[in-house]
């Protein structure tokens, strides 16, 4: 990583994006000058960063389906880092961007759906011949140990439904292998998909069904497998209170990072 950021150093009390960035930033050769697409951009996490790094002879073009975070994203930057861009778009639909010498997006795999494949390929149209695409993502694998406790009472319970869509939203969910199989197929070279654990801390009860980053987008999952939102609650606090039973939660931060051949 740059040792140089100086203003614009990711969020150090972030405890989720600024993790993951950290693993986007190991795998990105960043250079003064580069021109990049950041795509799932949210509030700058790590566009800031990037913008920081290339300099006034570079560009950032920061992109969120999402006007809030885009709104929320050029407050904080006012009328710092001109070169930086923060934009209101799909990143699933870019036909008609340029072209960019690397293509970033720090926790958007996930946010791909409902072809995944599709949405990389639009990304790597995106790049210049030479260039780099660098992507996170929490892969499969991420807290198992919760999700097999929550298998194993939904067994006990007879949850058979619930069960069902359980599994589904558990298969559904992409690993690192697939990850890496999408670079392949879309001809990239040095291809890497690589994973870090991250530990998440929780305590039991209301810490852990309220963690900011187990309730949005993880816990909710669980909770959309029951159409009895009560039951759901009351199997939920069950969970909560055996935490026990699956601590340490570990995530793994997975990077892929491949390189867009300079002949096509
Ligand atoms: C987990 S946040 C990551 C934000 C930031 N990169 C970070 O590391 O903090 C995911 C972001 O993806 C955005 N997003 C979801 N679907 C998107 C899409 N189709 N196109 C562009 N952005 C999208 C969301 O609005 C959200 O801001």
């Amino acid at each position: 990583m740059n040792r140089h950021a100086k203003r614009w150093p990711l969020p150090k009390h972030d405890y989720w994006s600024t993790p993951f960035a950290e693993s986007l930033l190991q795998h990105l050769d960043l250079r003064p000058g580069l021109r990049i697409l950041d795509v799932a951009s949210g509030h700058g996490i790590p566009a800031f960063y990037l913008a920081e790094q290339v300099g006034p002879t570079g560009e950032v073009l920061a992109i969120d389906i999402s006007a809030g975070q885009v709104a929320r994203a050029r407050a904080i930057q006012g009328s710092q880092l001109p070169w930086l861009r923060f934009d209101c778009t799909d990143m699933r639909a870019l036909p008609h961007l340029p072209t960019f010498d690397r293509v970033t997006g720090n926790l958007s795999v996930m946010f791909f759906r409902p072809n995944r494949f599709e949405a990389v390929r639009g990304l790597v149209e995106r790049l210049n011949p030479g260039g780099q695409l660098v992507l996170t993502f929490p892969s499969l694998g991420t807290f198992d140990s919760l999700w097999q406790r929550v298998d194993q009472a939904m067994i006990q319970q007879g949850l058979s439904n619930e069960r069902a869509r359980f599994q589904d939203y558990l298969n559904e969910r992409p690993s690192a292998q697939e990850g890496r199989g999408w670079l392949g197929a879309l001809d990239l070279e040095r291809v890497e998909a690589i994973e870090y654990p991250l530990e998440v801390e929780t305590g039991p009860g209301h810490e852990f069904l309220h963690h900011p980053l187990l309730r949005g987008g993880f816990l909710d999952d669980v909770y959309e497998c029951f159409e009895d939102q009560s039951l759901a609650d009351r199997f939920m606090i069950e969970i909560s209170e055996d935490i026990a039973q699956f601590t340490s939660l570990i995530a793994q931060r997975c990077v892929l990072s491949g390189w867009k051949r300079t002949s096509a």
